[in-house]
């Protein structure tokens, strides 16, 4: 990001203050920032926090000073490498997907050429609002990244999605799209995340913890080095940032296989990061099972091995990659994966790791080669222990 030159638009939102945050991993990063704050983003957060945090002036409004300097927007527009509006609200979205002109932020976006991305935050059902999605659609129609609301508590107090994404989400954002090393750009990634739910009656499952930030993690950094990547995700909460994902959600391993065998000719690179349920009920019940007896028994009848079956589709020109969680004769049980399913490289996490497995965001992995070599890594966020599988993967390429 050394020297990347970014406009941080401000909106009038409780998140405001988020952006000074943002503002700051963006300047430590050695971006270039500059920041221009609509009139109602002046009620949340001062101009001086975002002047002092990014160096230079804030612009507010089209007149800079009591001597009637022009606020140049133009110039503004065509100096940023990227304009990036977080917070952005509904009304400033709505003014951008019709091209309304009222104050210096829009004006300035009207002005660009660099790619814009907004991360908008508002309480969760003007999110939800038709027309703020159809704008938000609009919006990615012509191109605009949307860095989509996560869910949480809100100001209002409700719990919803609505809540501007978090900064480190931003930021990592940013990064993946300044990410230089386009090393997968014209490749197709398939990967696979999350957990199954295999149905017992129409309220009741059988699941497991995964997830899918680990898959999802994957998803972004390959999509940040530029390849087109096809995300079948179990259920989970999964905030896509980039236009080069494209996420088909599923419940049960019988649909995730139908979802991978479908793609799986087309990728060049394929990931198993789900935690597939090796066992499904034999059968459903059409209505919810009443209680009855001190003791229940459900048949389980084995799942389709869906990585083992891709196995023995691979072609000299495609990789697989493959996930082991394991407690115990860890190395052993993921070797013994590794050539079983055919896999080119496998990702072992041990759940005797302190901060490795399911629902943290960190992990602790050893990735096995058929070759017999191992690479041992330390405990890491996600984000960057996908840097490591993505730089391993692209060793074997
Ligand atoms: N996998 C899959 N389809 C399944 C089961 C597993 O695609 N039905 C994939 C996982 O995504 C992972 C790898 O196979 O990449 C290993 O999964 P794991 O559950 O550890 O292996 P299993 O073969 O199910 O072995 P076990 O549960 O007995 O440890």
């Amino acid at each position: 990001m050394e020297g990347k030159k970014i406009l941080v638009g401000v909106c009038g939102s409780i998140a405001a203050y988020k952006s000074a945050l943002l503002v700051r991993l963006l300047v430590k990063a050695g971006a270039e920032v500059r920041v221009i704050m609509t009139q109602s983003a002046q009620s949340f957060i001062t101009p001086l926090t975002l002047s002092t945090l990014s160096k230079h002036p804030v612009a507010t409004e089209f007149v800079k000073n009591a001597a009637g300097e022009w606020e140049n927007h133009v110039e503004l527009g065509l100096w940023a490498d990227l304009i990036l509006v977080a917070p952005a609200s509904a009304h400033t979205l709505s003014k951008f997907a019709y091209g309304l002109c009222d104050n210096l932020l829009t004006a300035t976006y009207l002005s660009a050429k660099c790619p814009v991305a907004v991360a908008p935050a508002m309480d969760l059902d003007m999110y939800q609002h038709p027309t703020t999605q159809e704008n938000m659609t609009k919006l990615q129609r012509m191109g605009i990244s949307i860095i989509e609301a996560e869910h949480g508590e809100l100001a209002s107090g409700l719990v919803g999605t609505g809540r501007m994404a978090e900064p480190e989400h931003i930021f990592d954002f940013v990064e993946s799209h300044f990410s230089t090393e386009k090393r997968f750009e014209g490749k197709r990634v398939l990967i696979t995340a999350g957990p199954t739910y295999e149905k017992i009656d129409p309220v009741r499952f059988i699941g497991n913890h995964s997830s899918g930030k680990m898959g999802l993690a994957l998803a972004h950094q390959l999509a940040g080095e530029g390849a087109q990547v096809d995300l079948v995700a179990g259920p989970g909460k999964y905030s896509i940032l980039s236009d080069r994902i494209a996420m088909t959600a599923v419940q049960t391993a019988d649909e995730m296989y139908e979802a991978v065998a479908e793609r799986y000719a087309e990728c060049d690179v394929a990931i198993f990061a789900a935690a597939v349920a090796d066992y499904k009920p034999a059968t459903v019940a059409d209505q919810k099972i009443k209680k009855s007896g001190e003791t229940m028994m459900i048949e389980l009848v084995k799942n389709r091995d869906i990585a083992a079956e891709m196995g023995l589709q691979k072609q000299v020109n495609q990789l697989n990659v493959g996930f082991a969680l394991e407690t115990e004769n860890e190395s052993t049980h993921a070797q013994q994966k590794l050539s079983k399913k055919n896999f080119d490289m496998i990702v072992l996490n041990s759940l005797n790791d302190k901060g490795a497995g399911f629902s943290h965001d960190t992990n602790k992995i050893t990735i096995f080669k058929p070759s017999g070599d191992s690479l041992k890594f330390e405990v890491k966020s996600k984000t960057e222990v996908a840097k490591d599988i993505v730089n391993a993967i692209y060793e074997l390429g």
